[in-house]
């Protein structure tokens, strides 16, 4: 069968399209680049926000005149809708006229069978149950070509946000054997991925009889051929002193350390049950630029929690500026049905209080990323190279080792290589600079 699969959300559902090809084409479908020529067309939403709903409606809506016209033509158009919206609503997502399937994120194997059943019998089916123990095992991604590969080394979440989704949508924690993962990472250095980031709701939770996260990231970075590793989302509960020194030491350990505050203020943390208090988070922050002092530190943040004041909003503006992070996610609030949140307190925050704090911390954010990258201009900074920039055929585009977006005239090098760039010029979001002719780079 003909299937088009698109991908919403975060690197974890990028990751698990991957699975998703990978599980179709062992049972005969192709997959295909032009929709329309689909008999299938499969969706992986999100469900972390109001508006990523919002938009898989929308793109429901738009697939309606597609399947109608197919119709006409003989032709039964199978909708499939996969992921976390998947996974959170359900059967009410059968309202939507145009589907036929929802699978959850931990039933991806049954997808030929359930297509097969649709195509045959014209039911609307749905597999929506989760796991405690799915990890994909045996199952190798049918990766997109490039630079960087995904690897999912961890799945679910335990940690229960009162204002998160994804507890409910993914499910337990879980995490794969140590050997499983060294062994893809080895198979992805000799077909010549160059970067591997390591991924899971709560990455560096992960933990089996074989090791912890520390364990596992230094030995990953171990071999040969991988010259970068990242990892991301981590929560800040677990950092021991192992994984900083893995990452302070380590040459391939990129020094990128993603770090969600979520809010400035203590109470507010307390009702989000983050685990932490700002006194803890600035302890920890201080402790990991002490032990990599040129670490690149990123975060996430939410504006108008339920019962937030100004007063409180300007306490995160407050921890933003003492802490200087070099960008950050910010969010509005945004109520998720079923969680702690919504169950327990009202979003009573106005959306144009919302508005005005996200545009406020906004602000202070750019302002102190374009300080920082500023600061950067005169420095040579390695760049792995990923490939033609964007906008400007005549340049390429890379990332360093912080992350950094870098952009500059074009090399003979190829995607995959480092080179060093000294940096002439810099945005808010990117750097912009001169390659410079260094003896060629090779992998250790
Ligand atoms: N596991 C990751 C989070 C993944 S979701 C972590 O703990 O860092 C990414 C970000 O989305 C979160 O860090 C949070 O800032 C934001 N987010 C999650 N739920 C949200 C909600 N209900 N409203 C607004 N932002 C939310
Ligand atoms: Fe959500 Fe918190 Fe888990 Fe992150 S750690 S996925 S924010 S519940
Ligand atoms: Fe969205 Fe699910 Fe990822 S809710 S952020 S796709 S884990």
């Amino acid at each position: 069968m003909k299937v088009y699969l698109e991908t919403y959300g975060c690197q974890m559902n990028q990751y698990d399209s991957e699975l998703i090809r990978s599980i179709l084409q062992a049972s005969g479908d192709e997959l295909i680049s032009r929709i329309e020529k689909a008999e299938v067309v499969l969706i992986n939403t999100c469900a972390i926000r109001e508006n990523a709903h919002r938009k898989i409606y929308g793109r429901l809506d738009l697939l309606r005149p597609l399947k109608k016209r197919l119709k006409r033509q003989g032709q039964d158009l199978v909708v499939g809708l996969l992921g976390c919206m998947a996974q959170n609503l359900k059967q009410d997502l059968f309202k939507h006229p145009v589907l036929n399937l929802v699978v959850g994120p931990d039933n991806y194997r049954a997808l030929p069978k359930l297509i097969a059943r649709v195509k045959k019998q014209g039911s609307k089916e749905i597999d929506a149950n989760l796991s405690e123990y799915e990890t994909y095992r045996g199952v190798a991604p049918a990766r997109v070509e490039g630079v960087n590969a995904w690897i999912a080394i961890m799945r679910g979440c335990d940690n229960f946000c009162s204002f998160c989704v994804v507890p409910y949508t993914r499910g337990r924690e879980r995490s794969r054997e140590i050997d499983d993962v060294l062994e893809e990472v080895t198979s992805l250095a000799a077909q010549g991925y160059r970067q591997v980031t390591l991924l899971g709701q709560n990455v560096n939770s992960y933990r089996t009889e074989g090791g912890t996260f520390a364990d596992l990231i230094r030995r990953v970075a171990d071999i040969p051929g991988m010259m970068r590793v990242r990892f991301t989302s981590p929560h800040p509960k677990d950092f021991p002193q192992a994984l900083l020194e893995a990452i302070s030491t380590h040459p391939h350990i990129c020094k990128h350390v993603h770090l969600p505050l979520q809010a400035g203020s203590d109470r507010i943390l307390d009702l989000m049950n983050r685990t932490y208090h700002i006194k803890e988070y600035m302890a920890l922050v201080n402790k990991i630029r002490e032990m990599i002092p040129d670490v690149i530190l990123t975060t996430d943040i939410i504006v108008g929690f339920p019962g937030e004041t100004g007063e409180e909003s300007r306490e995160t503006a407050e921890v933003m500026e003492s802490v200087r992070f070099d960008s950050a996610y910010i969010f509005k609030y945004s109520e998720r049905k079923g969680t702690i949140a919504a169950r327990e307190f009202a979003d009573d925050v106005s959306a144009e209080d919302k508005k005005d704090r996200i545009v406020r911390l906004f602000d202070i954010q750019r302002r102190i990323s374009l300080e920082k990258h500023k600061g950067l201009i005169g420095q040579k900074v390695e760049v792995l190279i990923e490939g033609a920039a964007e906008k400007r055929s005549d340049h390429q585009m890379g990332k360093s080792d912080g992350n950094h977006t870098v952009i500059f005239p074009a090399t003979s090098l190829t995607p995959g290589s480092l080179v060093f760039v000294e940096i002439m010029e810099a945005s808010a979001g990117t750097l912009y600079g001169n390659p410079l002719p260094t003896p060629a780079l090779t992998c250790i």
